[in-house]
This record gives structure tokens, C-alpha cells and sequence, in this order.
């Protein structure tokens, strides 16, 4: 089980709580899409993906982009238990809607580039480091159900 420090459960809750949904989730799914086209093949119902203006503008990737980031909130309050909370999305990821989960850590590292652009200096290199810890633990417990 991963150990978390006082000082990393205190960066990892101020961080979130610093942490607009509604803004950066619609903007972290968006850069995945238009970084990564090849994950556009999992949205095919969310109509047009063809450049990077219309990914930005489309209202189904923000909603969806809201429903991602959201999910988080399950992690950061159970950071004990992380992989537990997420078993059954890693089951939706795997067996429902097939996601391919290397694509995980490609919604994690977009969102880290999204908070450094958001935050600047509110974001020095060792709350990064706590960040990405945690984000590679809700990706593993994400990546659990496929193997
Ligand atoms: C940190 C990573 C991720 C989290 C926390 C997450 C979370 C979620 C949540 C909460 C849902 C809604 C589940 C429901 O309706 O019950 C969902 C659906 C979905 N996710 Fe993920 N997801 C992640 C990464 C990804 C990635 C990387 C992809 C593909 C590249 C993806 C593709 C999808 C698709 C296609 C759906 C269904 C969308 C729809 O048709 O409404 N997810 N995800």
C-alpha cells in the first residue's frame, strides 16, 4: 500500500481544493485530445474532434472534461484507499469502453502541464513531485482492472 507523509496529504488536499473543476477539466481533456488525436477514437459520439478549435469549443468534451476531473475528488478522499474506490471505473475503462490504459498516464501528464500553466509559481517543482505521486497511484488503481 502506498504510504503518504502528513506534509503530501496536506499538499495534495490544498492543491484540490485550488483545483477548479469546471475549468480545468474541460481544458485537460481537450489538450489530451489535441495532443494524443489517437484517443479521439473513444469519443466518436461526441461529434466534431477535427481540429484543435473545434475540440476547445465543444461542449460535449467540457461536460465530459468536468466528469473526469470530478472524479478525482473520490481519490483525494480516500487516499488510503485509492485502488479500492476505483474499481469498478477501472472496470468500466476495460471491459465496457475498452480504453487502452496507457492513455491514463496521458490524462495525468496533461493535467500536471494544465495546473503549471494555471498555477505558475503556486506550483514549485516539490508539490509537482507530490501531485504526480498521487496521480500515478489513481492510474494504476485505474489501469488494476485490465490485468
Ligand atoms: C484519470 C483518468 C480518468 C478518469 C478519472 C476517468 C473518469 C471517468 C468517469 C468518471 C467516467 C464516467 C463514468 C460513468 O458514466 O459511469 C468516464 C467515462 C469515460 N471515459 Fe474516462 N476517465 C479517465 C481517463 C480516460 C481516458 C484517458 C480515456 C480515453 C482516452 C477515457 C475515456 C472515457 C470514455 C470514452 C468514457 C465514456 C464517455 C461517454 O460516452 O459518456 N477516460 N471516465
Amino acid at each position: 500500500m502506498v504510504e503518504w507523509s502528513s506534509s503530501e496529504r496536506s499538499t495534495i488536499t490544498s492543491l484540490w481544493a485550488k483545483i477548479n473543476v469546471a475549468e480545468l477539466g474541460p481544458q485537460t481533456l481537450a489538450r489530451v485530445l489535441i495532443v494524443y488525436p489517437w484517443t479521439q477514437r473513444y469519443f466518436g459520439k461526441f461529434g466534431d474532434l477535427s481540429n484543435a478549435a473545434a475540440i476547445l469549443g465543444n461542449t460535449k468534451v467540457a461536460e465530459h472534461g468536468k466528469v473526469v476531473l470530478g472524479a478525482l475528488d473520490k481519490a483525494v478522499k480516500n487516499l488510503d484507499d485509492i485502488k479500492n474506490s476505483y474499481s469498478k471505473l477501472s472496470k468500466l475503462h476495460s471491459e465496457k469502453l475498452n480504453v487502452d490504459p496507457d492513455n491514463f498516464r496521458l490524462l495525468a501528464d496533461c493535467l500536471t502541464i494544465i495546473m503549471a500553466t494555471k498555477f505558475g509559481s503556486g506550483f514549485p517543482a516539490e508539490a509537482q513531485a507530490v501531485w504526480q505521486k498521487f496521480l500515478a497511484v489513481v492510474v494504476n488503481a485505474l489501469s488494476r482492472q485490465y490485468f
